[in-house]
């Protein structure tokens, strides 16, 4: 089943269209990677499915439903959340007060102690350092509480943006190595210019080159030389 679908999406910001026509499916507990160079549209892709920015054409649907026309939280509240490539912590707040910000829709504060339990087994360093402010946390602790938080929401399709940003290589692999254990109980969909990373843990890949995709399939199916040219050096393959 596919838990996530978009179809025909045109989206972009004011006087500059970005995204052209651009399909995707994501399968429930699978992991899906859209790659791409730097400007190719990624981030507009997921701020156009979280309902952050508007879409002109096409139709993003969620658990067989159309979404286009809800909010943002509306979107969270049905199963959707993301995790933004700034993370947006609150650095002054500890770390179990940025958890729970992450738990405001009514289901997701009925079950918040779960919740917490659950990400503290998860992440142990997050259960650890729970009353240590957020900003004195290590880049990669930082985003394991952003992820954290946004699995405070219990989400059923966790959306990631460039979770590699700014973190130490042996980091990321760690972090990754994570989400591969996550996808048996969600799904999740990363956008990713860190080729090695997304081919390692994706059931799937898209690969957008100037707000298109241009070639899709699973790891072993995309030639490494299609991912490289694509990720890197934005050029069509
Ligand atoms: N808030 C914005 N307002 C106007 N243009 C934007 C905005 N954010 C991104 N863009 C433009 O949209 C294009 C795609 O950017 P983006 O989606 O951030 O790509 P990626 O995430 O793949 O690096 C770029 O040309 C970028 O300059
Ligand atoms: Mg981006």
């Amino acid at each position: 089943m596919d838990l996530l679908r978009v179809e025909g999406l045109k989206a972009g910001y004011k006087g500059l269209n970005v995204l052209w026509d651009v399909g995707l499916a994501v399968k429930k507990n699978s992991i899906v990677s859209i790659i791409g160079s730097n400007g190719s549209g990624k981030t507009t892709l997921l701020n156009a499915i979280m309902g952050l920015i508007d879409v002109t054409e096409g139709n993003v649907i969620f658990k067989g439903m159309r979404i286009n026309d809800l909010k943002p939280q509306e979107r969270i509240g049905l199963g959707l959340s993301f995790v933004p490539s700034e993370r947006e912590l609150f650095p002054q707040m500890t770390v179990e007060d940025n958890l729970i910000l992450g738990a405001y829709t009514p289901r997701a504060r009925k079950h918040m102690k779960k919740s917490l339990k659950e990400i503290y087994d998860f992440f142990p360093v997050l259960g650890e350092r729970s009353k240590q402010l957020a900003g004195t946390m290590s880049g990669g602790e930082q985003q394991m509480l952003a992820i954290g938080r946004a699995l405070m929401s219990r989400p059923e399709l966790l959306i990631l943006d460039e979770l590699s940003t700014g973190l130490a290589p042996a980091i990321t692999v760690k972090i990754y190595r994570k989400l591969e254990g996550l996808s048996e109980r969600m799904t999740v969909l990363l956008a990713e210019q860190n080729i090695h990373q997304a081919f390692m843990v994706s059931d799937y890949i898209y690969v957008l080159e100037n707000g298109r995709i241009v070639a899709s399939g699973k790891p072993d199916e995309l030639s490494e030389s299609t991912l490289i040219k694509s990720a890197y050096l934005g050029v069509k393959a």
